[in-house]
């Protein structure tokens, strides 16, 4: 069998694309199941995602980008390590929690003949920890049958937008304003889009026993009711002390702070790989860690066409999720 899409065509695309000094230079598809925005190399290894052997024992972590999922899988790596805070610090997340999909979404000139994404996923030593953006529909199938647990963080839609904008910044130097990126996320013109193929299909799947619903909202207002809530769920016990010590080493400043997981190295091995420049300073992957500024970004008028666009997605489904 093989995994198709069609190459992505709209108006904004162009305009996308160029601002990102076309990094994908096969440009992107919109894949042919679920109808997903992703780079063109994708579909070389859609097939094989679907196909991906999980086991049960696993640990997922999915979310829609820019949605907390660095800040959840350090914290489900530590309660999955028996909160070995040593380890953590000395080793970069994206090593001890592979990214499924990532080769696929590399420029190609980040890729370096590293070992594909999906290979270091598969041969982790159970209990496997593996993170993906990807939404249910081009998940691997068996995440369905043999169910193993997995974590999603759900972030409202304009603070993940936001929170992307300043990403395709950091990593691909893109060239536009604000208001013309949230048209490009609001169109699926950016990768993983549309949103709610995530958001909405996994706030469907939240009372399956396999599945955890978490918010990034959540974790900002009571970071310590998600450890013991993610704990219960991975069968961990933590003494209080453990779940401050816990919620400390999660903090934003530490988190920030810690090169382990704040890809500061990541950024720059990234930025080189297409031709950038180090970082400037006032640009980081720990940005600004906050809830609900989205709105003073973007123009009143976008505001607008974003909360209709959020009216319009989740009308007659019950969404309560975070908006
Ligand atoms: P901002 O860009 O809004 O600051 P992801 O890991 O899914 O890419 O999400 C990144 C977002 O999570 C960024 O949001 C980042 O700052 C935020 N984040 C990461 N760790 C955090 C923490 N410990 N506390 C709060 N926000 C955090």
């Amino acid at each position: 069998m093989s995994f198709t899409g069609q190459p992505l065509r709209h108006p904004l695309a162009e305009k996308y694309y160029a601002a990102v000094d076309n990094v994908y230079e096969d440009g992107y598809v919109v894949t042919e199941r679920g109808g997903i925005t992703l780079p063109r190399d994708y579909v070389l290894d859609g097939q094989r995602i679907l196909d991906f052997p999980v086991r049960h024992d696993d640990v997922w972590v999915v979310t829609f980008p820019k949605s907390g999922t660095t800040w959840t899988q350090e914290m489900v790596w530590l309660l999955m390590n028996d909160l070995d805070f040593k380890s953590a610090k000395e080793k970069c997340i994206s090593d001890r929690f592979p990214y499924l999909e990532h080769t696929a979404l590399l420029p190609k000139g980040c890729r370096d003949g590293a070992v594909n994404t999906i290979d270091k996923a598969q041969h982790q030593p159970p209990p496997r920890l593996i993170k993906s953006h990807l939404p249910p529909v081009l998940l691997p199938k068996q995440l369905w049958t043999v169910k193993p647990k997995i974590v999603y963080v759900c972030r409202n839609p304009k603070d993940t937008a936001i929170s992307y904008y300043h990403h395709r910044r950091l990593l691909m130097n893109m060239q536009l304003s604000v208001d013309e990126f949230i048209e490009a996320f609001l169109e699926n013109v950016v990768n993983y889009s549309p949103y709610w193929s995530s958001a909405l299909e996994f706030w469907k799947l939240r009372n399956e026993p396999n599945v955890l619903w978490n918010t990034y909202e959540d974790m900002k207002k009571d970071l310590g009711a998600v450890i013991r809530k993610t704990a219960a769920f991975l069968g961990k016990s933590l003494t209080e002390e453990q779940v401050r010590q816990l919620e400390e080493h999660l903090s934003f400043s530490s988190m920030r702070d810690n090169p382990a997981t704040n890809y500061s190295a990541v950024v720059q091995r990234l930025r080189a790989g297409i031709g950038l420049p180090p970082a400037p300073p006032d640009q980081a992957f720990m940005r600004e860690g906050a809830v609900g500024r989205a709105r003073q970004r973007m123009s009143p008028e976008v505001d607008r066409r974003f909360d209709q666009w959020i009216r319009d997605n989740i009308r007659g489904t019950g969404y309560d999720g975070p908006i």
